[in-house]
């Protein structure tokens, strides 16, 4: 079986990294996966150091797109994509999660009759003023394997028109989906014990354990909105005084790069007077599992890191006005804060208090979701 797996934006990446594992590991002889990059991202910390770590192969081809609007970075990576199912003719297209590099896969693939496989399907925030939300309705429906991590995708996959007892063989007009676990959390796993002995993230920036805050901020919805972005760093700032615990938050580029343009200048100089936010470049998968472990509590907008909240323990204030991992805040172990300052402290000072009971039993599969993927990709072959 020959398979394209499409990858662009860091998140992609890592994912990949766990059906590329389990294709070593136990099908090698059964399954060849050609990898295309898009370049979405391509920064050093963005791209490079995942390859060097996590033993993804290099990729067959760099598309090389970069940034830009939405439609002609799409455009381009829908172009580059379909030469190369052109020649390659792959069995299945692989494409993961909801950026634009999936949209790129799905349009390019479906027109040429490739079956796409979308890894992380049924995932929805009901926001559909989000880029995600629109890419992944989209690769949903010109799918034919999606495969839900979680009980909640599948179900909004039913609700969608999909049909649970469809039965092979499957096609884009007779979809199959699954539910199967999330193939992040085979990667925490994994992984794990390797950050433990690998990452000096903490000696590097002076840190001891569980006497941390850990943060990510990339939302276009925060980023670029100045009275949000100006909410999150106000009660940044006032938690970190008032706890005097510091918080390190790995930026994301297009945070680093609109951080001065979008906060007040006197908000912007008290962040930067303020020893206790630690500003650091965006950092290894290793850096971040291991930031992750140790520290008390994870402020994100970011979809992967709340999940590895919950799959390292951590209470996770999520910086958004919804999230489609709906089962984290339902376990009340993750609480929707927004970019409002007044909830994101409550949501701090409840979990400063009540971190200790809260309980994280396992939602997200059983590691194996990548394994769980392939049989049955080449089952429906
Ligand atoms: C993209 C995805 C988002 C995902 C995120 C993961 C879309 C629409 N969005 O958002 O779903 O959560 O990746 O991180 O696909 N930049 C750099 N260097 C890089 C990459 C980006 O400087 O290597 C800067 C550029 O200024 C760029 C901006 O970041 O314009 C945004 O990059 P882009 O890939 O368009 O979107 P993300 O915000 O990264
Ligand atoms: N991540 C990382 N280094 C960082 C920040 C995040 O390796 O500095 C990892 C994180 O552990 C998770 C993934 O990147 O596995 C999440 O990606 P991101 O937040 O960019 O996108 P999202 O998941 O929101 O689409």
């Amino acid at each position: 079986m020959k398979i394209v797996t499409i990858i662009g934006a860091r998140p992609q990446i890592i994912k990949a990294a766990a059906l590329s594992r389990a294709i070593r590991n136990n099908f090698k002889k059964e399954i060849k996966e050609i990898i295309i990059h898009t370049g979405q991202h391509y920064d050093e910390n963005m791209s490079q150091v995942f390859f060097d770590e996590l033993g993804i192969p290099e990729p067959n081809y760099n598309l090389n797109i970069g940034s830009g609007l939405h439609g002609k970075q799409t455009a381009g990576m829908i172009s580059g994509i379909e030469e190369i199912l052109l020649k390659e003719k792959p069995d299945y297209i692989v494409l993961y999660g909801d950026t634009n590099s999936t949209l790129a896969g799905a349009v390019a693939a479906s027109k040429i009759h490739i079956p796409i496989v979308h890894i992380e399907a049924g995932l929805r925030s009901f926001n559909k003023s989000m880029p995600e939300e629109i890419n992944r309705i989209m690769a949903d429906h010109a799918s034919t394997l999606l495969f839900s991590p979680t009980k909640t995708g599948l179900q909004n996959l039913i609700k969608e028109g999909f049909n649970p007892d469809n039965k092979a063989p499957f096609t884009a007009d007779h979809p199959g989906i699954f539910h199967c676990g999330d193939v992040m959390y085979d990667n925490s796993l994994y992984f794990s014990e390797i950050a433990d002995n690998k990452s000096t993230i903490m000696e590097d920036i002076s840190l001891n354990g569980n006497s941390f805050f850990l943060g990510t901020v990339h939302r276009d919805n925060n980023t670029d909105k100045p009275k949000r972005l100006n909410a999150l760093f106000e009660a940044f700032d006032e938690i970190t005084r008032s706890a005097e615990i510091p918080l390190v938050l790995p930026l994301h580029p297009r945070t680093a790069k609109l951080l001065q343009k979008n906060l007040r200048p006197e908000l912007y100089e008290k962040i930067n007077k303020n020893s206790l936010i630690q500003l650091i470049k965006p950092v290894s998968f290793l850096d971040m599992i291991k930031l992750e472990k140790n520290c008390r509590m994870i402020f994100t907008d970011s979809g992967g890191v709340q999940k590895e909240s919950y799959f390292f323990k951590k209470p996770a204030i999520i910086l958004r006005p919804e999230t489609e991992w709906k089962e984290i805040v339902q376990q009340g172990c993750g609480i929707i804060a927004d970019a409002d300052k007044e909830n994101i402290i409550n949501a701090y000072t409840y979990f400063s208090k009540e971190s200790e009971k809260l309980q994280f039993p396992p939602i997200f599969g059983n590691g194996k979701a990548a394994e769980f993927i392939l049989t049955t990709m080449l089952e429906n072959r």
